[in-house]
């Protein structure tokens, strides 16, 4: 049967697209923090919408399971096969074109496969910005942002990729293919179907296009490394910057010190802004032009007010780049430190400072010396509070990995106290599928299903993401 599929799908999208061997598979089966292995049948790389609907139309019929997979860089496993060897991989890594760009309307059309990174260049080449905006952006595809509803560091001002999305082009669980390829800004003419394909993380189909929505560009910049004591202090600063640059407020995140030390440990030529101090926000004004002066009068108030310890301004492109280095390297670094234990948090902001004071203690009482490595959107509410091991090599990494569970599920039952969110931006995947659906109300996890079942009846897309 499998055989029999295999040639189908060989002859679908030719015999060099459909990989089998180890050696071939291998990047597309183990996940970015590579701590999820799978097996996969086969990796399919089609090449166009039109070999899309083939292949799953083949594996519909065959009862075979898909796994859609555009850069793997996913954080929740979503994007990697299990381990039965009997799921089909299909990456949209050929599907690269960028189809149509307009700068005066502002939309963008590419396929999915497009790398996040060349549809920030196309849209600058034609005097656009779009900007959304990753630490993974050089690897990272639209159609995985898409599927993720990813965030990133311009969420403050531009929104979720949901805000960014104007049309799909979606292929459906059972080979049909839905154009929704629309770019208009206003059509109330029914359900928002593009928005149940909008962070479904692969479960309903295979985003193989979309109108994305571009904004006029802003060459100017006025950046800072800001230290701070504490969160409290952080929350503050984000009302005295939003006061002073309205909407010219781009970026603002936070970096606690064992975040940063960890940029600074491995990290080639990084460079401590503020030795000595426990929090730094990186705060980010965007625009045309007069952003240094509305920066300095915020925080000069901020000064006033004994917010802020020290400030470093960017006066250079290097100097700015310097900085952003030491907040985007944060991923790589923790991962290449050891085991990483993931968490993806939202809080009402005005309750980030004392949740955070308040989970501590319990996290030091699962396991004494567990380093909280928080960082992230804290002008979104988002923290990534994401644990590192004790200092101490291999076999603390294993007391970390064997206290996972306690930790997480005390970080999710407070942040569920507190009517946050336990993922913020990267989804459910198969890493938290079951926790989200225990916090969720019956209602709620019996309309996803609904929509669930009426997409995909045989429960074919992608099975064991983002619904248990
Ligand atoms: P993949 O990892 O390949 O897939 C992700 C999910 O989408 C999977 O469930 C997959 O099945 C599905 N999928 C992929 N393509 C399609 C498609 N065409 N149709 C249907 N389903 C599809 N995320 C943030 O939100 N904000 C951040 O700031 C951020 N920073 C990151 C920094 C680093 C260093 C890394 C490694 C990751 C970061 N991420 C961040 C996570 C990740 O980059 C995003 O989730 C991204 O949107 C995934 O895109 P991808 O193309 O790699 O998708
Ligand atoms: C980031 O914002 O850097 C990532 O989303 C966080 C992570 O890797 O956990
Ligand atoms: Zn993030």
């Amino acid at each position: 049967m499998s055989d029999d599929l295999l040639e189908h799908l060989r002859a679908t999208v030719g015999g060099e697209h459909v990989l089998v061997d180890d050696a071939d598979v291998a990047a597309y089966v183990v996940d970015w923090t590579g701590s999820y292995a799978g097996r996969a049948l086969a990796v399919v790389r089609p090449g166009s919408t039109a070999e899309v609907a083939a292949v799953v139309s083949a594996c519909h019929d065959a009862g075979v399971a898909i796994v859609p997979q555009g850069g793997n860089t996913g954080l929740v496993a979503g994007g990697v096969p299990d381990a039965s060897g009997s799921q089909v991989v299909l990456s949209l890594g050929r599907m690269r074109a960028i189809r149509d760009i307009d700068p005066v309307a502002g939309t963008i059309t590419v396929e999915a496969g497009v790398v996040l990174a060349d549809v920030q260049a196309a849209a600058a080449g034609a005097g656009r910005l779009f900007p959304m905006s990753l630490g993974s952006e050089g690897s990272c595809t639209i159609g995985g942002n898409l599927s993720t509803n990813a965030g990133g560091t311009a969420v403050l001002r531009y929104g979720m990729t949901r805000e960014l999305a104007l049309g799909l082009e979606v292929v459906l669980p059972d080979g049909r293919v839905w154009d929704g390829l629309r770019a208009l800004r206003k059509d109330n003419t029914g359900y928002s179907l593009r928005n149940v394909f909008i962070g479904a993380e692969g479960t309903l189909g295979i985003i193989t296009a979309a109108v994305m929505r571009l904004f006029p560009p802003t060459p100017a910049r006025a950046t800072a490394w800001v230290s701070v004591a504490d969160v409290t202090s952080a929350v503050a600063l984000l009302g005295l910057v939003q006061a002073h640059a309205g909407a010219h407020l781009a970026t603002f995140e936070i970096i606690n010190r064992a975040a940063l030390d960890l940029v600074l440990t491995h990290q080639p030529g990084a460079h401590d802004p503020a030795p000595g101090t426990d929090w730094a926000v990186l705060v980010e004004l965007a625009g045309t032009a007069g952003l240094d002066a509305s920066l300095e009068a915020a925080l000069g108030d901020a000064v006033e007010q004994g917010l802020v310890e020290d400030a470093a301004v960017a006066g250079s492109p290097a100097q700015r780049s310097a900085l952003w280095a030491l907040r985007e390297g944060i991923s790589e670094a923790q991962k290449v430190e050891g085991a990483t234990l993931k968490h993806d948090v939202t809080l009402p902001i005005t309750d980030l400072a004392a949740w955070t004071a308040r989970i501590a203690p319990t996290l030091e009482a699962i396991l004494p010396g567990v380093r909280l490595v928080t960082y992230g959107h804290v002008g979104d509410g988002n923290l990534h509070f994401n644990l590192s091991a004790p200092v101490g090599g291999i076999a603390s990494d294993d007391a970390l990995r064997a206290a996972a569970g306690e930790l997480s599920t005390a970080i999710y039952d407070s942040v569920a106290e507190a009517s946050g969110s336990i993922s913020a931006e990267h989804g459910l995947g198969s890493t938290k599928a079951a926790a989200a659906a225990s916090y969720k109300s019956d209602v709620e996890v019996d309309l996803m299903r609904t929509i669930k079942d009426a997409l995909d009846p045989q429960g074919l897309m992608n099975p064991g993401t983002l619904l248990p």
